[in-house]
């Protein structure tokens, strides 16, 4: 009896050294040292990226956080995303499972917040192969020449008053960017749906991306205990529930008016737009219009809707207030755009853009600075090393561009808008340079890169041509509030109000 004891003991402290040697050889990232249970999340100041960015000036590029119970490690130098994105890409190209996200993508169902998985890699195919590629991008080339038209005839209206009023900068890109992803994605003509208008819809992408990152106590709680907490603080139903209603009916009535045209005597052109592309495609596995198929065309429409909106009219904002506040940028933007194109023209087309550069420049330095997904979220498949420091699996990483984007070490004055510096450069961002990641990179980078910047670049171009800015009676650039909101894209806070005068 007292061997047995003895023995015993012997494999107690020998497993017990086992774990605590393995422990001990682990070098760990440094980082803040927390409270028990809460880690540091009582610190959080509601603005990740600004938050993770000071911290790791004290930390370093590779810093541990402790969010409660969930270990997250956050990136902020070039060398140590190059390192996540592209050494480790296939140990880091699955997601946390977030909860706002969860509800919102139909448990995962969708491309953007789905972990790496079948369904993944299907809507990922899908989209990239049939939906988001050059020659879709070229089929609804007239569609978006046709909208800016509208914009610019919109702002014509305000700049043609005899006392020129303010236009709401925020408020006419998001209604440009709805209109023309609405229409060659979703087949729905804002200007003549008598459901959803351009308001509704541009209050539904406003709040709809808010929740999508509305935290849950599992996010910091993984498991039974923080799934609990979060069914007894009802944190599925108030915001979010309301949320995922109106968003559900609104890609309900999208389906459905696909699937009306489906049974009709000719059936839907499948190029004719994404919708009708996602329901031929699952058409052939099956019926579009079970449960399990219309989650997964719905989780990928919320991509497309809400992924896709704000984070294109997010940059076109922050250009103009940028070049509101560097009128010398903003000359020199417009003369060169207006000596390439020649003076009284109507209408602009895309191929004008092969004719500008520096216009080019200024998207990229906006880019830099105020990416529209400031932190990327990711997480280890599998246990890795980063610069050395070792992460176990399961760990959450969060890529944050925004830091990376304004490093000393890579960019001279890194917080000067100074599109200058991309001159003679081969420095892009399309995710092959890691000191500049709005899109992301590897498996997960976005797959609308060419999309976005595209309209971003003709949105701006309008804007630049046909009008001259300046900012309302009284109102001096240094007093633009600068300050960003969100929860996963972030946007500027205060509308930009700027005054249009036609320039012929
Ligand atoms: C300026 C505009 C945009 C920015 C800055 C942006 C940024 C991003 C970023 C940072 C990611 C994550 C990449 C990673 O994990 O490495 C992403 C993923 C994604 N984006 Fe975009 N995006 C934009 C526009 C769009 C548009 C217009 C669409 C579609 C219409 C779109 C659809 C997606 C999808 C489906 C994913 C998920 C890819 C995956 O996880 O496999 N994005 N985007």
């Amino acid at each position: 009896m007292e061997i047995m004891l003895y023995l015993s003991w012997v494999l107690l402290l020998a497993l017990v050294s086992i774990v605590f040697l393995k422990k001990k050889n682990q070098r760990l990232p440094p980082g803040p040292r927390g409270l028990p249970i809460v880690g540091i999340l009582h610190q959080f100041t509601g603005i990740p990226h600004r938050w993770f960015h000071q911290l790791s000036l004290k930390h370093g590029p590779v810093m541990a956080l402790p969010l409660g119970f969930t270990p997250a490690v956050v990136i902020s130098s070039r060398e140590a995303a190059e390192e996540v994105l592209k050494t480790k890409d296939v140990e880091t190209c699955t997601r946390p499972k977030m909860f706002g996200a969860s509800k919102l993508s139909y448990n995962f169902k969708d491309i953007t917040f789905a972990q790496y998985t079948d369904t993944w890699r299907e809507n990922r195919k899908v989209s990239t192969v049939e939906l988001l590629n050059f020659k879709k991008l070229q089929t609804f080339k007239s569609l978006r020449e046709e909208e800016m038209d509208v914009m610019v005839k919109r702002i014509s209206n305000s700049a043609l008053e005899q006392s020129p009023v303010a236009v709401d900068i925020n408020n006419i890109s998001m209604c440009v960017v709805s209109h023309i992803l609405c229409r060659s994605a979703l087949g729905q003509n804002l200007h003549t749906n008598k459901v959803f208008d351009e308001e509704k819809i541009v209050q539904l992408v406003m709040e709809g991306s808010l929740a999508t990152g509305h935290f849950g106590f599992s996010d910091f709680y993984p498991g039974k205990l923080g799934n609990f907490a979060d069914w007894l603080f009802r944190r599925e139903k108030g915001v979010l529930g309301r949320m995922f209603k109106e968003l559900d009916d609104f890609y309900q009535h999208v389906i459905d008016e696909h699937l009306k045209s489906l049974d009709g005597p000719k059936g839907t052109d499948p190029s004719a737009d994404i919708v009708a592309g996602m329901l031929h495609l699952v058409d052939k596995n099956g019926n579009p219009g079970s449960k399990s198929n219309l989650d997964q065309i719905k989780g990928v429409l919320m991509n497309l809707f809400l992924g896709g909106i704000d984070t294109v009219a997010i940059i076109m904002i922050w250009a103009m207030t940028e070049l509101i506040r560097h009128p010398r940028a903003m000359k020199k933007a417009q003369e060169e755009i207006r000596a390439a194109l020649g003076e009284k023209r109507e209408k602009l087309t895309e191929e004008d853009l092969e004719k500008v550069e520096y216009l080019k420049l200024i998207v990229k330095e906006t880019f830099r600075l105020h990416p529209s997904v400031p932190t990327i979220p990711r997480e280890a498949m599998s246990p890795i090393t980063i610069q050395g420091y070792d992460i176990p699996a399961d760990t959450r990483i969060y890529i944050n561009v925004w830091a990376i984007g304004r490093d000393p070490k890579v960019w001279e004055n890194p917080e000067e808008f100074n599109p200058e510096r991309f001159m003679n450069s081969d420095v892009h961002f399309k995710g092959q340079h890691y000191e500049l990641l709005p899109f992301g990179s590897g498996r997960r980078l976005c797959p609308a890169v060419g999309m976005a910047s595209n309209i971003i670049e003709f949105g701006l171009l309008n804007m630049l041509y046909f009008f001259d800015w300046s900012l309302p009676h009284g109102v001096v650039a240094e007093n633009i509030d600068m300050g960003d909101i969100g929860n996963i894209s972030f946007y500027k806070k205060e509308p930009l109000l700027l005054v249009p005068v036609k320039h012929h």
